[in-house]
């Protein structure tokens, strides 16, 4: 016997890893959802959540968060560390293609009316997860502590002190006080490397579960019930693994591709004395900001709380708000005219707040 197989029957016979493993494999993948990339966005975020995650281990073992030691150690990692400044290109470009993908995989399972019975609960979760993408980037952005990191967070925790009732206890809950400084910074890393990477574990583990439970929607001639839809399926390994993984390589030479060119960004050390810097959000948060800015100021703090509450709340609620039988969205036009709409919006408001940067 070979010495890996000889290994890996030793390991059988102590643990039994085979059948976990087989079990994962072995998922029948619905002959719709088959190589139809659409369909490998779930996949493809995960895999971006690996490789984001790889990327911040190998920071890690640099990076300080202090306010003295973060600009300093993120200067060494971008300058200096060999390999360093594509590591954090990778880190940085791939938080934004996981914004992309999930918004893009959200939209398939939208277009697919994917959401409803038995799938309400996959859809709410996702919705969280989204959240928690979103909270990556918030909390990242901070970590270099440079100018555009200082003054963005400022804002940001400002807004969120806004809020009615809860605003002064948030933005303090934030800051780890009433200013931003060394307890801000710690909070912000303990989100950032912590607890966000454990809940979306959990959430992807729980997500994945119940789409292997519920089956993948069938096509959209049948019911959602109808279970995996059609009956004919292609093994999840080999057909689709290779599918995926050649994907996955395709958005890796990409990430490689975009930290070479457009490394990420880094500018001067914050100084909290400078009032004159204009900060500027990530670019999937500008929309937000952009809308904010056209609500008068004694509206804002309604704002900052209720829009963001009425639109998640709204999308996570969609499966019961969406009653009819009808799948396709041709044939829905209130519920694809709400999802134009806002997708309309956020485009145009995202171009206004550059445009006007
Ligand atoms: C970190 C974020 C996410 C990950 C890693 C993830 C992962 C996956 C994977 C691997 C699948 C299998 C099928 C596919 O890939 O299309 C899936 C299905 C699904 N996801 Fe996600 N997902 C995420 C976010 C979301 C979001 C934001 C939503 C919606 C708000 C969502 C709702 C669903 C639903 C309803 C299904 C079942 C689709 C069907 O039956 O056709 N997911 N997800």
């Amino acid at each position: 016997m070979k010495p890996a197989r000889a290994v890996a029957a030793w390991l059988e016979d102590r643990t039994g890893w085979s059948g976990p493993l087989r079990t994962l494999l072995r998922y029948p993948v619905p002959i719709h959802a088959h190589r139809n990339p659409m369909f490998s966005l779930g996949s493809l975020a995960i895999a971006l959540f690996l490789i984001i995650g790889v990327t911040g281990m190998l920071m890690a073992f640099y990076y300080e968060p202090s306010p003295e030691g973060a600009y300093q150690s993120t200067d060494y990692i971008q300058f200096e560390l060999p390999a360093g400044s594509l590591i954090r290109g990778i880190h940085y470009w791939g938080a934004s293609f996981m914004v992309v993908v999930v918004v893009l995989h959200m939209l398939r399972v939208y277009l697919y009316t994917a959401y409803k019975r038995p799938r309400e609960l996959t859809w709410m979760m996702g919705v969280v997860m989204l959240l928690i993408v979103v909270s990556f980037g918030f909390s990242g952005y901070l970590l270099p502590w440079d100018q555009k990191a200082y003054w963005a967070t400022k804002i940001g925790t400002n807004m969120a002190g806004t809020m009615p009732i809860i605003g002064d206890w948030s933005m303090r809950f934030m800051r780890g006080g009433a200013e931003m400084g060394q307890a801000t910074l710690t909070r912000f890393f303990a989100f950032h490397v912590f607890l966000l990477p454990g809940a979306l574990i959990v959430f992807i583990a729980a997500h994945i579960a119940l789409m292997r439970r519920n089956g993948l929607a069938p096509p959209l001639r049948e019911a959602p019930e109808s279970g995996p839809g059609s009956k004919k399926t292609v093994p999840f390994y080999p057909d689709q693994v290779l599918h995926e993984a050649v994907l996955i390589l395709g958005v890796v030479i990409a990430l490689v591709v975009m930290a070479t060119i457009f490394p990420a960004p880094l500018e001067v050390a914050a100084d909290p004395t400078d009032t004159s810097y204009v900060p500027r959000p990530a670019w999937y948060l500008m929309f937000y900001f952009k809308l904010l800015a056209y609500v008068p100021g004694r509206l804002e703090s309604v704002a900052t709380v209720l829009i963001p509450v009425i639109f998640f709340g709204t999308l996570a609620l969609l499966p019961f708000f969406d009653t009819s039988e009808e799948r396709r969205p041709w044939k829905k036009p209130w519920t694809s005219f709400a999802v134009m709409g806002c997708g309309t919006a956020v485009i145009a408001l995202t171009i206004l707040g550059y445009a006007q940067d």
